[in-house]
């Protein structure tokens, strides 16, 4: 069976983008099926850095089709600006690149709404989202009377639709000009209209039916790549609600948002950074406010790719991990970004929580919960060796190895890719053979024998 796929099992940023730009060699179709422009993936190749947003982190490779599908938030001007960043700078896009005519499309009402809504919480309250209007398009997508899809643009529809949705929206704006402490701008119909035109004859050469195209692939038995955006605890589903993204983020989303049935997938790789990094809102157990979260803050750049803002950094949550890996099916893990823990004396690893003085390995569905989980640590040794330049899983320290095993026995998945820097060569391939590979639990079915 020919899908692949890559999810973060954490709260983005897990270096998604580094693992996909690699596993294209072995594929030929990569998929983008979730998210939008408030992803970021950063790929390093040849000492040249490449960061995407919405188009597939495949698109650097010569030979593969590039598809975004109608679960994606498309911002058009976004994709725009990448299809002329990547053109600019060599890469081909014309040829390589569909985009779903199903996509909900992102119209500057999104962005304003997600600015003031977002704004107008308090502190503790706001989720922190990355501004891009991903949440407000989405809302308008389930609410269906208010959104419009990339297809739309080609029909002569399209402009009473649109004058129909802006006098609506400017109602709304009207309102929040009231009460809101920054004056939303209202809109314009007709110059919106005009520059929505523009996008459409910009994209037109991209536009297709890409459920039939990849189900036509998938079944002529192409390999396919999915590529998670976000990770794992933000999926609106199964994440720390209300502090996630607006999609499925976890693995559960591979089929709605690409079309493709979960049956065709035959292997799903979790990806983890060695630590934790949460950017905006919301509880994070084994969050450092210290010198921990300044040493892996620093060595790993961890600022936002969209936003630049600082990521709040802190230890390895196993039990955070276990859940979404056990949730996105995973059946090998990634471990990402292992150089950096590097100097630390010490390293810890959150293995359960202390909720209200009780030993828990649960993940609390409540985000209330997990506020007050405490986190519960094993210890164990660190290492002060530089390891941007080891290229195999036995040159690593001991220490490095008893931390990568910690973490695939804690998941109950083998580790087998591990990356020590964000260059493609930055990465070790681990043997497959060395891990006993548990399966996980078949349904039990109950006869009425054994009922
Ligand atoms: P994504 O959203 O999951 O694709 O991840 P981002 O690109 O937002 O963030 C990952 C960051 O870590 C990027 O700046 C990568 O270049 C960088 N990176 C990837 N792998 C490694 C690694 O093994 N070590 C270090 N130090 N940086 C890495
Ligand atoms: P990649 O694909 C990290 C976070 C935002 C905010 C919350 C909701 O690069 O891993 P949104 O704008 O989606 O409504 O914001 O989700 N967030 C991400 N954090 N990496 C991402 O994407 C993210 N996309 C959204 O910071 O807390
Ligand atoms: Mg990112």
């Amino acid at each position: 069976m020919p899908g692949t796929c890559v999810i973060g099992l954490q709260w983005g940023d897990e270096a998604k983008g580094k693992l996909v730009d690699i596993l294209t060699e072995d594929h030929e179709i990569v998929v983008r099926y979730q998210g939008g422009a408030n992803a970021g993936h950063t790929v390093v190749s040849n000492g040249q850095t490449w960061k995407l947003s919405l188009i597939p982190s495949g698109i650097l490779r010569d030979n593969v089709v590039c598809v975004i599908t109608g679960g994606v938030a498309l911002d058009p001007a976004s994709v725009i600006k990448e299809i002329d960043m990547l053109e600019g700078r060599g890469v081909r896009v014309e040829g390589k690149l569909r985009i779903s005519d199903r996509a909900h499309l992102v119209f500057p009402w999104h962005v304003a709404e997600d600015k003031l809504l977002d704004g107008s919480l308090s502190g503790g309250e706001a989720i922190g989202t990355t501004g891009r209007g991903i949440g407000p398009c989405y809302r308008d997508k389930v609410g269906r009377s208010l959104a419009i899809r990339l297809g739309d643009l080609y029909r002569k529809e399209f402009r009473s639709r649109l004058e129909h949705i802006v006098g609506i929206k400017n109602q709304l704006l009207s309102g929040w000009q009231s009460s809101a402490a920054s004056k939303p701008e209202l809109l314009d119909a007709a110059a919106i209209h005009a520059q929505y035109m523009q996008y459409a004859e910009r994209l037109r050469p991209y536009v297709a039916d890409t459920t039939a195209y990849l189900l036509d692939a998938i079944e002529g038995g192409s390999r396919m790549l999915f590529e998670g955006a976000q990770g794992a605890l933000l999926d609106i589903d199964h994440g720390t609600f209300p502090f996630v993204t607006s999609s499925n983020s976890s693995g559960v989303g591979v089929a709605s948002g690409s079309g493709v049935p979960g049956r065709w997938i035959e292997r799903v790789i979790g990806v983890v950074k060695a630590y934790s990094t949460r950017v905006g809102g919301g509880p994070m157990p084994t969050e450092q406010n210290n010198q921990i979260s300044e040493h892996l803050r620093e060595r790993g750049r961890e600022y936002g790719t969209v936003t630049m803002r600082p990521r709040r950094c802190g230890w390895f949550d196993a039990v955070a991990a276990r859940y979404t890996a056990r949730l996105s099916g995973v059946d090998e893990l990634a471990v990402m970004l292992l150089d950096v823990p590097a100097g630390l004396d010490e390293l810890k690893i959150c293995t359960a929580y202390d909720v209200d003085g009780k030993q828990t390995s649960h993940f609390p569905s409540h985000v209330d919960d997990l506020k007050k989980a405490k986190p519960v640590y094993e210890t164990l040794p660190g290492w002060r060796e530089d390891l941007t330049t080891v290229r195999s899983y036995d040159a690593l320290p001991v220490a490095a190895k008893a931390y990568l095993a910690r973490i695939g026995e804690l998941l109950g998945r083998p580790v087998l890719t591990v990356s020590v820097g964000p260059d493609r060569e930055q990465t070790i391939f681990c043997d497959r053979t060395a891990h006993e590979q548990k399966p996980w639990p078949r349904p039990q079915h109950r006869t009425p024998a054994n009922d």
